[in-house]
């Protein structure tokens, strides 16, 4: 089994049960609190302990209760947390999430501990990177440490969630990048391009392609999602089931298709693999509170 490296952002999650996400300049009334672990890169690193694969972290949480109890958690499910360090000076990243009845979710976030991840942290850890086969990153750490990652990691596979959307990300030398997996918004937001069919989703997939991005996977929420390359794409209907909360359904989504490609399958069983994961991630509440076992995936 291949081993995977997770580098990305750790966070406590502080999500409200809403009837509807507030527009600007309005208040609504929350009937429920949840405070659990979350963040994009622990949620991927979570998903793939949890799944039985081989995954280290690489991160920064502050010295708190909060960032040693997500550091704990994904130990729990065999993830590598050695590389999960304690920042004396930044506390432990944040987010707000407000979560609609009908399971969506807006989130903000205050980055904390994840943005002291720099340069120098990486390469003070790049044997961690040299050790691995498979690097998966989102975009809650800073661009800069992304960039340093890319050029040290040129023979890995590379993975990249690119959430929150940015698109100075396509600024970067993107030439060695295996898979990117941008949802509907973050392509629209990446490219630049309106997303309205299946021909804007293949071609604005295609602009990624065209900046070194080998194969690349757009999440529909439950309407499924696109497999692209550059000669050809293909659909996946997603599996229905009843969205409660949708948050980590694209994290979980694309660290399955990670474990999946790390167990030598095609991204076409790994997409395969991926959805059904993420129709069970949405049935509870929670970011990692709602990772399934392998057991109730298969
Ligand atoms: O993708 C969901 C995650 O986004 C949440 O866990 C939150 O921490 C934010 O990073």
């Amino acid at each position: 089994m291949k081993k995977i490296l997770v580098i990305g952002s750790l966070n406590i999650d502080f999500s409200f049960d809403v009837e509807k996400i507030p527009e600007p300049g309005e208040t609504v009334n929350a009937t429920n609190l949840k405070v659990s672990n979350g963040g994009k890169g622990a949620n991927q690193a979570y998903t793939i302990g949890k799944l039985g694969g081989k995954v280290s972290m690489l991160g920064m949480v502050g010295n708190d209760e909060y960032g040693k109890n997500i550091k704990n958690s994904l130990k729990k499910v065999n993830v590598n947390v050695k590389k999960i360090i304690l920042n004396n000076k930044e506390q432990t990243g944040k987010a707000f999430i407000n979560v609609s009845h009908d399971g969506e979710n807006a989130i903000t976030i205050m980055h904390g501990a994840n943005y002291a991840m720099d340069k120098d942290f990486i390469l003070k850890n790049q044997n961690e990177i040299k050790n691995a086969d498979i690097i998966l990153m989102q975009l809650e750490i800073p661009l800069k440490t992304i960039k340093e990652v890319i050029e040290i990691a040129k023979d890995k596979i590379i993975i990249i969630d690119p959430a929150p959307a940015n698109r100075n990300l396509l600024k970067l030398d993107l030439s060695n990048i295996f898979l990117m997996k941008p949802n509907e918004t973050e392509l629209s937001v990446l490219t630049g391009k309106p997303i309205k069919d299946e021909k804007s989703i293949v071609n604005a997939a295609r602009c990624l392609i065209k900046t070194g991005v080998k194969n690349v996977v757009v999440s529909l929420g439950d309407k499924g999602s696109y497999l692209i390359d550059e000669n050809s794409y293909k659909f996946y209907p997603s599996i229905k089931s009843k969205a409660i909360d949708t948050t980590a359904a694209g994290d979980s989504f694309i660290a399955s298709i990670a474990l999946s490609l790390a167990n030598d399958k095609t991204l076409d069983e790994s997409v395969k693999f991926a959805s059904k994961v993420a129709s069970l991630v949405v049935t509870k509440k929670g970011a990692q509170d709602s990772i399934p076992s392998l057991k109730e995936v298969i």
